[in-house]
């Protein structure tokens, strides 16, 4: 039987770092035969990042192992979400090496200036998590529909619980992911004409950089330390434990493929159970 993804490409945002949730997607969707495009900062990431970026090296070499380990194309692309010419230049790029694409994953993201509350949140700092979670979404996505529409594909976009649930302290990233998931039902709105899916996941919480700097903030907050948090935080969790970046990437490659053919404008939680709805 062939493979899900074979001569389909895809592009992965935020996916240059083997730790993160954006490498386990791009590794999924490799192993199903995808070409896969490494988007990440790269160089000169944001000093303000209190999570380690992806560096240049990691990402070369990301594409370089899934490349030679899972016979696909494979590319790492310099992309801060942020900047309308860093975008732009990432598309002429995929545009020149692949011409189409057929999956894109906005997977980017970060927050600033947390914990803090809404009256004491630095400006600066607000509009900055804005800008990367939500406007990178929109910006990546203008960009690359393009190459997309043509054949039709599928959009998948990382929201998060905290896009559902109100996370104190964490606001500016809150409001983010709640505006990614209404982008992801307006844009599954627009485009289903066109041939193009749009659903976003919802991880709870995922062993990654971002949940270990989370514990950590906790941990310094609760005078406690980052096992006891992660300890705290596995009682509020049904199934008992952290998720793992790799099952995150087994859903968004469910969502990516034709057996999700059927679905559109959702917003999946994986949780553990930590989150139910009707
Ligand atoms: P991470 O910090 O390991 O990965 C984030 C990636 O985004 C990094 O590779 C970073 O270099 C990249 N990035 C940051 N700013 C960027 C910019 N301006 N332009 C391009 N790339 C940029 O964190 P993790 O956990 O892998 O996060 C991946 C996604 O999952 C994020 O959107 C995050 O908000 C979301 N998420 C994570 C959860 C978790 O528990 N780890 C829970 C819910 C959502």
């Amino acid at each position: 039987m062939g493979k899900m993804f074979s001569g389909k490409t895809a592009v992965v945002t935020g996916s240059g770092k083997r730790s993160g949730i954006g490498y386990a997607v791009a590794r999924k969707l490799a192993v199903e035969g995808a070409n896969v495009v490494i988007a990440d900062l790269g160089l000169n990431p944001d000093p303000d990042l209190a999570v380690k970026a992806a560096g240049e090296n990691e990402m070369a070499d990301i594409a370089r192992e899934l490349a030679q380990t899972h016979d696909v194309e494979s590319l790492a692309v310099n992309l801060d979400v942020t900047r309308a010419d860093s975008v732009a230049r990432m598309a002429e790029t995929i545009a020149a090496r692949f011409g189409k694409i057929h999956i894109l994953v906005n997977n980017a993201g970060a927050s600033f200036g947390v914990p803090n509350a809404v009256h004491t949140y630095d400006e600066t700092a607000w509009m900055k998590t804005i800008d990367v979670n939500l406007h990178g979404v929109f910006r990546v996505s203008r960009a690359l529909l393009p190459l997309m529409i043509p054949g039709g594909g599928a959009i998948v976009n990382t929201a998060s619980r905290a896009g559902k649930v109100p996370a104190l302290f964490n606001g500016a990233y809150a409001v983010a992911k709640a505006g990614v998931i209404m982008l992801t039902k307006i844009m599954a709105l627009e485009l289903a004409g066109n041939g193009v899916r749009v659903n976003a996941v919802c991880p709870g919480q995922i062993a990654t950089d971002l949940e270990k700097w989370r514990f950590g903030l906790e941990a310094q907050f609760f005078g406690s330390t980052i096992e006891e948090r992660e300890k705290e935080m596995c009682k509020t969790i049904p199934l008992g434990r952290i998720g793992s970046p790799d099952e995150v990437g087994d859903l968004v490659a469910f969502l990516a493929s034709d057996r999700a053919a059927y679905m559109t404008g959702q917003a999946i939680n994986i949780t553990g159970g930590q989150l139910m709805e009707l």
